[in-house]
């Protein structure tokens, strides 16, 4: 029996780099999941090359917006009755700028897709797990979350508290059967990256689907001891 059969997945970001191959793990052990995010084009390339799965589905939503994000969660419970897990991998990057010079804007970017999105997904999805005695949320984090970066103050700052935030819901939900944990990436081995860091030794860097099968764990009923933990997925960068 797969490990996820039966149950409901929302992840965010679910057609990024890292969503993609989280999706798919998910779907590969047997989870219905559902995909938020903004771009149905890019859902339907991504479905189309899955063979059209009827276990995949996509939710519209502007993670920056309660109210969107609070419609997506409303739709799912309505479909399914129920959210086994959520995985929150939605997020971006912006660094190169230090602090003396960083542009109000810039910082609330960060903020508003990095941490609140991760805070009106939980909100919204935490009170039909508590209801129903289960659930799991797996956040991304980063590295760079773990202390302060020079040149990545936003990032770090917006990383450090989707971190920070994970233990506040794990502390708060231990009685009710909902477990929170985040991962820490380093840098993930994807296109964007290697164009990015064209000299790196990409051998360093972690690979997505690896990334995807430490999510699955801390999802799983496997890690059922474990919540409020940051698990360092760094590879050898
Ligand atoms: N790449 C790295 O090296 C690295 C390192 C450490 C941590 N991380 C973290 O890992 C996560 C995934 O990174 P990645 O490289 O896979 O990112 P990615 O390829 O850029 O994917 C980001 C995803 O987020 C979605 N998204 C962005 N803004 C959104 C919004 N306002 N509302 C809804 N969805 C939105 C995008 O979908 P739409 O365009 O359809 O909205 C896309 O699917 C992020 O949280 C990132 O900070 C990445």
């Amino acid at each position: 029996m797969a490990r996820f059969s039966d149950q409901v997945v929302i992840v965010t970001g679910g057609t990024g780099e890292l969503g993609q191959s989280v999706s798919t793990a998910f779907l590969s052990e047997g989870a219905t999941v559902v995909i938020f995010g903004r771009s149905a084009e890019s859902f339907e390339t991504m479905k189309a090359e899955l063979d059209n799965s009827p276990r995949l589905g996509f939710q519209q939503a502007d993670l920056t917006d309660e109210g969107s994000v609070n419609a997506a969660i409303n739709a799912v419970l309505e479909q399914h009755r129920r959210i086994d897990a959520v995985v929150n991998v939605a997020g971006g990057y912006f660094g190169g700028v230090p602090v003396a010079q960083m542009p109000t804007d810039r910082w609330d970017q960060m903020m508003r897709l990095n941490l609140n999105s991760v805070f009106y997904v939980c909100r919204a999805a935490l009170p039909s797990m508590i209801a129903r005695k289960s659930g799991a949320i797996v956040n991304v984090g980063s590295r760079a979350g773990e202390s302060g970066v020079g040149g990545l103050g936003a990032y770090s700052v917006s990383k450090a508290g989707v971190r920070v935030l994970t233990e506040a819901i794990a502390e708060e939900v231990k009685h009710d059967g909902v477990r929170a944990n985040c991962v820490l990436p380093s840098v993930i081995d994807t296109p964007a990256n290697r164009k990015a860091i064209p000299n790196a030794d990409f051998d360093t860097w972690v690979k997505p689907e690896v990334i995807a099968q430490t999510i699955l764990f801390l999802a799983s009923d496997e890690a059922s001891a474990t919540s409020g933990a940051s698990i360092p997925v760094y590879g050898r960068a």
